[in-house]
């Protein structure tokens, strides 16, 4: 049985976080300063209207996937929602010399910053930028690409995240892990009538169930607190 928070419940307790905000924010900034030093890349988004930072996967979790690449010895990556390409430098910087980044951007003018950013972080020539809504874009990466992929990474309009994870499916070999950004969305996840602020929220437990239910795929989900707030990653095995 579903133990369904009231959206005012929700409120009240993302209101209580959000007063630890600093603190949380010191931990993530030792975290990173402690362990990632010289690797960030913290000027990706100059230039930028609002505020974009906030949309990108904070250093630590820029890492994670850095160091899941490498440990699965990854050499071809999906990524689905590149914005200015902070995440796709993290995943490209963890992949042998002949790897490759496919990432996907909706939007021409975010995916043009990407471009320049990927360029200047010195991984240009291994990432491939294609601009267009994600689900018209994948159709001609199955018909374009030969090699399947290792590692994919999911985080772009999260009311397309079960879509993601079967296109995924299809792209990906055996033994392949599936990554799946903002699954908690401050507690949103566990109450679909958080959708009337958050329309993502519906799409990330729907994706959680789908993983849950789905015989090619073994997963589990972690929270976290961070500079991002509070929010979560799924990761999914595929299994055969
Ligand atoms: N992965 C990035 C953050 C992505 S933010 C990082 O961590 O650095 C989500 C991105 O998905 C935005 O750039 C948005 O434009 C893009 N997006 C939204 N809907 C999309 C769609 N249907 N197809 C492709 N990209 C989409
Ligand atoms: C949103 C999207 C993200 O990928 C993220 O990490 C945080 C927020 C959003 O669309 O609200
Ligand atoms: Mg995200």
């Amino acid at each position: 049985m579903d133990k369904t928070p009231s959206p005012t419940l929700i409120r009240t307790v993302v209101e209580g976080f959000l007063r630890q905000m600093p603190l949380v924010e010191a931990v993530d900034a030792f975290l990173a300063d402690t362990l990632l030093p010289e690797q960030g890349v913290d000027d990706l988004f100059a230039g930028t209207e609002v505020d974009l930072a906030v949309l990108a996967v904070a250093a630590n979790q820029g890492k994670l996937l850095n160091l899941l690449a490498r440990a699965m010895g990854a050499s071809t990556v999906l990524e689905i929602g590149t914005l200015v390409g902070y995440s796709t430098i993290w995943l490209a910087r963890g992949l042998p010399i002949g790897g490759r980044v496919i990432t996907l951007e909706a939007d021409p003018e975010y995916a043009q910053l990407a471009r320049r950013n990927v360029d200047s972080a010195g991984v240009g020539d291994r990432v491939e930028i294609r601009i267009g809504p994600a689900l018209e874009t994948l159709p001609q990466l199955r018909d374009a690409t030969g090699s399947p992929f290792d590692l994919v990474f999911v985080d772009a309009d999260k009311e397309n995240d079960v879509a993601y994870v079967e296109w995924a499916l299809e792209l990906c070999r055996p033994g392949a892990l599936i990554v799946i950004d903002n699954i908690v969305r401050f507690g949103g996840v566990l109450s679909p009538a958080a959708a009337e602020y958050d329309s993502g929220a519906r799409g990330s437990r729907e994706v959680l169930k789908f993983i849950g239910s789905h015989a090619r795929l073994d997963g589990t989900a972690l929270q976290t607190v961070g500079a991002k707030g509070w929010d979560g990653l799924a990761f999914a095995l595929v299994t055969l």
